[in-house]
């Protein structure tokens, strides 16, 4: 995906609170992402790789007009959703991207995308873009697919610095990411053009560290 299609990045870290995934306990050997990606699960939420075929539900998930508006435009079409996963395909063996999708609250459907793309040594600085139907906002299925894919990229894909953007008028994208702990950086005047018109975009930052921390003490390891 081109810088002008990449996704913008939103991050809500809301704690799920009575519950500490195995996956935050247990080492796990580290996965050969490059040759596919794993299922990741919690129990609340699903997400695995773009699937060949997902083109409609995706297409589907991102149509209307209140998901698009603050990100650069995804496909318009379908067809146009089916070359982006062999696109994301492609570059995920490349080590360059990595796309996951967000599953309907037990279903096999496809709602959302989590997209990482590396910025600089590998996937040591990253940025990382979400968008998810519309209907599922505020249900808590981004809070729970953040964490799973936040998981991945720190510990998998060996992300140090993970960077966001969002539109100043992006009130719901900033207000998650404040509220989560990531770190506002500054005001990018004019980076993004939409619709006609160039929009600021607010920086942020979440380092590896820091994620790690606040993920102990919401879920601290049993003794
Ligand atoms: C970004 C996205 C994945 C987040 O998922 P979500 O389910 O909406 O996120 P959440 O409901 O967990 O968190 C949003 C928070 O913003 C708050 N919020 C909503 N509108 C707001 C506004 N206008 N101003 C301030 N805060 C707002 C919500 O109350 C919520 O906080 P809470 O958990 O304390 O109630 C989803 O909104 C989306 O797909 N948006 C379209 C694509 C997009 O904008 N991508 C990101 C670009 S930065």
């Amino acid at each position: 995906m081109t810088r002008a299609r990449q996704i913008d990045l939103t991050v809500a870290l809301r704690s799920e609170h009575g519950t500490t995934p195995a996956s935050f306990t247990e080492r796990r050997r580290p996965h050969n992402w490059r040759s596919g990606l794993p299922r990741l699960e919690n129990g609340l939420a699903a997400l695995r790789e773009l699937r060949l075929g997902d083109g409609i539900d995706l297409f589907q998930a991102m149509s209307r007009a209140d998901v698009t508006r603050f990100i650069s435009p995804p496909p318009s079409t379908v067809e146009g959703f089916d070359r982006f996963i062999a696109w994301a395909h492609r570059e995920r063996a490349a080590g360059t991207n990595v796309c996951l999708e967000i599953l309907g609250p037990g279903t096999d459907t496809a709602v959302g995308l989590i997209q990482f793309r590396a910025l600089e040594g590998g996937f040591r600085v990253a940025e990382w873009g979400v968008a998810l139907a519309q209907e599922l906002w505020g249900t808590g299925l981004f809070t729970s697919s953040a964490r799973l894919a936040l998981q991945f990229a720190f510990d998998e894909l060996g992300v140090h610095r993970l960077e966001a953007r969002a539109v100043v008028r992006n009130g719901r994208g900033n207000a998650a990411l404040r509220k989560r702990g990531a770190v506002q950086e500054g005001v990018l005047r004019q980076a993004f053009f939409r619709s006609g018109e160039y929009m600021d975009q607010v920086l942020w930052s979440l380092l590896a560290d820091d994620w790690r921390q606040a993920q102990l003490r919401a879920f601290p390891p049993y003794h």
